[in-house]
């Protein structure tokens, strides 16, 4: 009956699409953008096209000729291409059947269509194998006011035998063009998100990572694909892919013979043979796609628009300015420390403070990061009154109260993993490798699961004054193997493990709407849209110098938005880089993001101590525009000048905050000037220098009004020369 009722669905969807010489064409489309799919009963789906809107996509006819001699008789790319038949590419699709088999043709059996609401139309196109019960359902979720399209795929046994998923792409994405840019996001710990460009030549370019926790600590699973040319920022045409999955992932660029570049991302196939048994199906994550003609800028707009409203917890609520305990106490606190730091930073006009590592374990007490993980109770001896005195101090002095958990974890000096030793990931009798000193929890086992909820909810309940939680995660997965899992199903540990961990974020999420939770993994390890939707913010880096900050954020803000960008000013010399960099350029570069300290603020004192209390006054005048506005990246500090600025725009183009970046010496003669961006060219607009240090204004012409059009063909100069000079404006429409 249920067959019955898909069949119907399916056939009746059909006349929503339009035909085109005999075929159908299937379109997927935003407000702006379009994908374009034919199709014909019994043959594959061509993938004809994918970008800006056609005036007339009805009337489409497919490109033409496409073959060459001795060649595969029609090149005309699938649109998901399975191991099998004529592909000599990378496939997006693998699997082996019981019998052996190892190929497989994929046809076309239908379509459907469905409003979801008034921004979402989802499109899924069924393909099933000519010979095997298998389907393969193809998703589409497009977000019409964003330009966002979320591709996903399902593969189906609908048979009695087991089918083995080798491999199962989410998305392909075939490119035709003179010449292709590749810009990915490399990096390490504490250098995270660092942008590399690079012309691609014919053969495979594979970004990956096979770390299994800390996925995006070396590699991130977003890029840029530029046609033509270098990524500019407001021209070109630019695809661009997140995938959304905490796991091992892999994007491959195949340039072939054809000249085609051939786009795959999904999870990565590594060690990951995922068995179906019948009726069983396996369910991709998402890559996150969009396109541009008009450079990157627009396609950092269209993530961060759609990040606030979809990716992200609380996207529309302001975000309080934060102290967090680590870089200014470490480990070594006791109450008085932590009441001294909340004293400060409620002088200082800070709104939340966070404890961070180091207040829990009794019998291996966490007092360095070698005990207690995985004894998540509080250190009587630390804290003797508990964790409810200090989270009521906090809101007695004005401050929200936030608190540091990393559950996925246990030291093997602590009760727990004494307790439960096949709780803890290892492969077989080999030796588990720790890494920080500590092991990793097997979440594919549900009884681990249980444990990480138990673990938030019983921290949580510790006080109902806490109202967010940092969650870190500070390894890899290595010598993978689990206690758990059959001895034939260990390749699935990868697929289970990140399946696992967002069950626990389903719970966690049911039960605590409200709570703020930072997403962390030593750092930006774990930066992703799959985890980032259940967390209100992420932790860049634990590299806290503003001269690396630039970098690092300028990375992350190509996808992720300030508004869920942790930021901190921390103390000078810096603890990672030992860079000594001015208070002032700290502030300036921490204000790009959600702004926060990380330091002692007892320190912090005589005209530093006035400036960082205005700053802090500063920020909140600019904080609706830099966490709810549009961002255009005006200089970037990848060019070679050594300056880099940058503006947010309110989206009623009412009113801006510009930030500017000395970052290296400039020569006496060598002056800045900027034109700005994103601005109404029809209105007047007054500009106010804002966060000046000690009367040294940056800015000459301050509080003079000009005409948008003027800010954006001339623009402004500042006098920024110096190594760490920076400047902040406030522009208001008059
Ligand atoms: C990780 C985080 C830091 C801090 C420490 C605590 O390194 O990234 O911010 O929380 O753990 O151990």
């Amino acid at each position: 009956m249920k067959r019955i009722t898909f069949c119907v669905l399916f056939f009746c969807a059909i006349s929503i699409s339009g035909f085109s010489q005999g075929k159908e064409i299937i379109k997927v489309e935003t407000n702006d953008l379009i994908m374009i799919f034919s199709a014909s009963k019994n043959e594959n789906v061509i993938f004809e096209y994918w970008g800006d809107k056609l005036n007339d996509a009805s009337v489409f006819v497919s490109k033409g000729f496409r073959s060459q001699p001795d060649s595969n008789k029609d090149s005309s790319p699938q649109i998901f291409p399975a191991y099998g038949g004529k592909l000599y590419l990378n496939p997006a699709l693998r699997l082996t059947y019981h019998d052996g088999v190892l190929t497989t043709e994929l046809e076309y059996v239908g379509m459907d269509k469905k409003t979801l609401d008034e921004n979402r139309i989802e499109t899924v196109i069924r393909l099933k194998d000519k010979i095997y019960p298998v389907f393969v359902d193809v998703h589409f979720v497009a977000y019409q006011k964003e330009n966002i399209i979320c591709q996903s795929v399902t593969v189906i046994n609908d048979g009695k035998k087991n089918v083995s998923v080798e491999n199962v792409a989410s998305s392909y994405i075939p490119l035709h063009a003179q010449s292709y840019y590749l810009t990915h996001f490399h990096g390490t710990w504490a250098a995270e998100m660092q942008l590399k460009e690079e012309k691609l030549t014919p053969g495979v370019k594979i970004i990956e990572s096979k770390k299994g926790v800390r996925t995006t600590q070396s590699e991130s699973p977003s890029f840029l694909l530029s046609l033509n040319g270098p990524a500019q920022e407001n021209s070109g045409e630019i695809y661009a892919g997140s995938l959304a999955w905490s796991g091992n992932f892999a994007l491959s660029f195949e340039f072939d013979e054809r000249g085609m570049l051939n786009i795959l991302g999904g999870m990565n196939p590594f060690a990951s043979t995922y068995h179906l048994l019948p009726k069983q199906k396996l369910q991709t994550p998402e890559m996150v796609l969009t396109y541009s003609s008009n450079g990157k800028g627009q396609i950092t707009r269209n993530y961060h628009d759609w990040s606030r409203k979809y990716a992200l917890q609380h996207g529309d609520k302001i975000r309080p300015i934060i102290l967090n305990s680590w870089e200014g106490a470490y480990f070594n606190f006791d109450e008085k420390t932590l009441t001294d730091m909340m004293d400060n930073a409620a002088k200082f006009g800070i709104e939340m403070f966070v404890l961070d590592d180091g207040w829990f374990g009794n019998k291996y007490p966490r007092n360095g990061d070698n005990a207690g993980l995985g004894d998540w109770q509080v250190n009587a001896k630390k804290l003797p009154h508990g964790i409810n005195y200090l989270a009521d101090y906090a809101v007695a002095k004005g401050l929200k109260f936030g608190i540091w958990i990393e559950p996925e974890m246990v030291n093997p000096e602590s009760d727990l993993a004494k307790k439960h030793p096949e709780w803890v990931v290892k492969s077989g009798a080999r030796d588990i490798l720790p890494m920080r000193n500590q092991w990793l929890l097997d979440l594919s086992n549900p009884l681990v699961q249980d444990f990480v909820f138990n673990t938030f909810d019983q921290v949580v309940s510790m006080s109902h004054n806490i109202s967010y939680i940092k969650w870190d995660a500070n390894r890899h997965v290595d010598n993978v193997g689990s206690d758990y899992l059959s001895k034939e199903n260990q390749t699935h540990f990868w697929y289970d493990y990140v399946k696992g961990l967002y069950s626990v974020y389903d719970r966690i999420r049911a039960k605590y709407p409200d709570i703020e939770i930072q997403l962390c993994s030593s750092g930006g390890g774990r930066l992703d849209f799959g985890a980032l939707k259940y967390h209100d913010e992420f932790w860049a880096s634990d590299n806290t110098s503003p001269l690396n900050r630039i970098f690092i954020q300028y990375g992350s803000n190509t996808f992720f938005p300030a508004i869920a960008t942790a930021a901190h000013v921390s103390t000078s010399p810096n603890h990672q880089t030992g860079q000594m960099l001015p208070l002032k350029f700290r502030f300036d570069v921490a204000m790009t993001g959600r702004l926060g300290m990380e330091l002692q603020p007892k320190d912090i004192i005589g005209d530093d101590y006035e400036f960082a209390k205005n700053a802090i006054k500063d920020y909140k005048l600019i904080r609706p525009i830099v966490q709810f506005g549009d961002l255009y990246r005006l200089i970037s500090p990848y060019d070679e000048n050594g300056w880099s600025s940058l503006m947010y725009v309110s989206k009623d183009k009412k009113q801006a905050a510009f930030f500017a970046f000395s970052l290296k010496y400039h020569d006496r003669t060598t002056f800045f000037e900027n034109k700005l961006n994103g601005l109404d060219p029809t209105k007047n607009y007054k500009v106010t220098e804002i966060n000046i240090k000690s009367g040294h204004h940056s800015f000459s012409n301050n509080e003079k009004v000009y005409n948008g059009d003027y800010l954006m063909k001339v623009g402004l100069g500042m006098n920024i020369g110096n190594p760490f000079d920076s400047s902040v404006l406030l522009i208001e429409q008059q």
